[in-house]
């Protein structure tokens, strides 16, 4: 199977809140709008991610719509780290909303939602949720995932649906966190413009 086919397949960038003890949330594409008369959605969670298990357990969350204006280190801290050793909403601009964190930073409007149900899709839970409401915040661009990759070269990790195992030419390094690629050495300073790792991240990669 040619899994670059599902390079072509377009999505949305957001990030979901959520909360039992403590607030957390993550980087997702996987937003779809399933009905308009009542509206309800469906969002697709890794069954690691921190955030899956603590929406199952509140069964409410919130999806903020990424603008373009986003600050990168946003996606860094909510894509690339984990809920259960950061607290991710410490640095970043946001409102409670029916008691679930709504990531106001870099985004361009938001949905509150009540899951109804989910179905085990292998390694993802798919959510199916009503929303309950929803806010407009500004009118800046929202974020596709394709000016994720192509504008901000950013990356997917592992745990998103849409990771890929690109080849990478043996004269470039590999982040081995994000999957960012460098092309060409590494300085000792260097710091990875998408997830913020060091340079002891970086590793050659044979082609
Ligand atoms: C561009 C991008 C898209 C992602 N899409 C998804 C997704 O749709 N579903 C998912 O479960 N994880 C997705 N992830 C990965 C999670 O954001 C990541 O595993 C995060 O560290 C989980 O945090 P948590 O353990 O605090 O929930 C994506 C990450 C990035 C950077």
């Amino acid at each position: 199977m040619d899994k670059n086919v599902f390079k072509d397949v377009n999505y949305g960038m957001y990030i979901v809140g959520a909360k039992n003890k403590k607030n957390v949330g993550c980087v997702i594409n996987t937003l779809t709008q399933l009905t308009s008369v009542n509206p309800i959605i469906s969002i697709c969670v890794n069954k690691d991610n921190c955030t899956n298990s603590v929406i199952k357990e509140a069964k409410k969350f919130s999806v903020s719509i990424l603008d373009e204006q986003i600050n990168p280190n946003v996606i860094a801290t909510f894509g690339f780290k984990s809920s259960n050793d950061t607290d991710k909403f410490a640095d970043v601009e946001y409102e409670m909303v029916e008691n679930i964190p709504v990531l106001l930073t870099g985004a361009c409007s938001y949905l509150i939602c009540e899951v109804i149900d989910y179905i085990d899709v292998e390694t993802h839970d798919l959510f199916i949720a009503k929303v309950i409401a929803t806010k407009k915040i500004n009118n800046n661009v929202p974020m596709t995932y394709k000016y994720y990759q192509e504008t901000m070269k950013g990356k997917a990790p592992q745990k998103a649906p849409t990771y890929v195992d690109d080849n990478v030419s043996k004269d470039n390094f590999v982040c081995d966190i994000c999957g960012y690629v460098h092309e060409g050495p590494i300085p000792d300073d260097f710091v990875c413009p998408i997830c913020g790792a060091d340079a002891s991240h970086f590793k050659k990669k044979e082609a």
